[in-house]
Parts: structure tokens; sequence; C-alpha cells
């Protein structure tokens, strides 16, 4: 088990950022020129790529096991399944943002009735989307608790709602998931939506 903190969501991010012509932009402008003839600029691109948070319109795909790689339909969930674990997939580059552990998703059904209304619109067909790194201390997510609606942590027990948008049942985590809307299309889970809500463990 690590206990690395994952980065964080940029957006929530108070980090400073270099503004244009700033001393920082202009040399990275610079350099990024000078590698251009070996064609390093491209490279950075497929990079960026893998590690840019899920974008609106893209699928999921299997992030383990014997369908890794392959693109998530809603058919391949069922109610009182476990969770099943996946990354973001660009539809138009195959790309799979696999780049940051941060991306890495827990996908599940669950029974409408257990779908809050404030969750019900994230919902696609029942299966919902969240942050898969535990706010705790960043194990992956991988449990169905008995009661068909709630997710587990193994690390230490800390329990999200993930009917009510992943809100801590039981701790030590103090924070809850970040959820990801989804919607139906195409018979697949299909990103509708940027996540909502803060990124893995709180940094110290
Ligand atoms: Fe401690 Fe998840 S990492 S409960």
């Amino acid at each position: 088990m690590t206990t690395d903190h994952p980065d964080t969501d940029d957006s929530n991010c108070s980090c400073s950022r270099s503004t244009p012509g700033s001393r920082r932009t202009l040399l990275t402008g610079a350099l990024a020129l000078a590698l251009a003839p070996l064609g390093l600029p491209a490279a950075w691109a497929a990079t960026d790529a893998r590690r840019a948070r899920p974008q609106p319109g893209d699928r999921l795909a299997f992030s383990d096991g014997e369908q890794k790689g392959k693109t998530m339909a809603l058919a391949d969930l069922k109610v009182g399944d476990p969770p099943r674990l996946a990354y973001p997939l660009d539809p138009a580059t195959q790309t799979v943002r696999d780049g940051s552990r941060i991306n890495l998703l827990l996908l599940v059904r669950l029974d409408p009735k257990d779908i809050s209304e404030k969750t019900k619109p994230h919902a696609a067909d029942g299966v919902v989307a969240y942050s898969a790194v535990c706010t705790h201390y960043g194990c992956p997510i991988t449990l169905l608790h008995e009661n068909k609606h709630a997710i587990v942590c193994t690390c230490h027990g800390s329990t999200f709602d993930a009917g009510n948008n992943g809100e801590i049942l039981v701790g030590p985590a103090t924070r809850r998931l970040a959820i990801l809307p989804l919607k139906a299309a195409d018979g697949m889970p299909t990103v509708a939506a940027g996540f909502i809500g803060r990124l893995g463990p709180p940094q110290e």
C-alpha cells in the first residue's frame, strides 16, 4: 500500500502559476522551440492527454483484469456487483488517461431506490462514477458494502455512500469522494462533466 498523496484537482489548486510573458513562460517556450526538431513536443502533448482530467464525452476503459483497456459498457455493470475501476478514455484518439493516478475512477450500478435526488442527475441508468482514490490516505476503493450502495476502502475502513454524492458514512476519512457526472450514450457510460468535489487526501 502506498500512502503517497496523489496530486489534487488543479481547478482547486491555489498554487501560483506563470503569467504570460513571465521568465518561466519564456524559458519554456524557448525550450519547446529548441526541441521541436526532435519531435518531443508531440510526445509531450500525448503525455498531457494521458494526464488530463476526465473530459466531457470521454468513455471509460477498464483499468485492470482481463478487460484492461476495453471500453466499458453499461451492460458490464450489474446491481450488487463489486465496483469496477476505470480510467477515462478519449474516444477520438483512444488515449487512456492513465498518466495520473488521481484519474482512477470507480463505477458501480445501484438500485434506483438507493440513489438520492442530489445524485440522480449524475447517474447513467443507475451507474455512478467517483474518484476511486480514498480521501483518507489514497488507497484505491474496491469494495461494495453488503447494503449494496456504500463503497468501502479496505485500508482503514472508510465507507462512502455511492448513492448519495459520496458522502462519508464511516471514517477515518474526513472528506467525501468527488463524483464524476455521467450520461448514457450508445449504451456506454460517458463523462458528462468534470469532477465535482476535491480529489484525493487533504494535502498536509
Ligand atoms: Fe485509509 Fe482509505 S486510505 S481508509
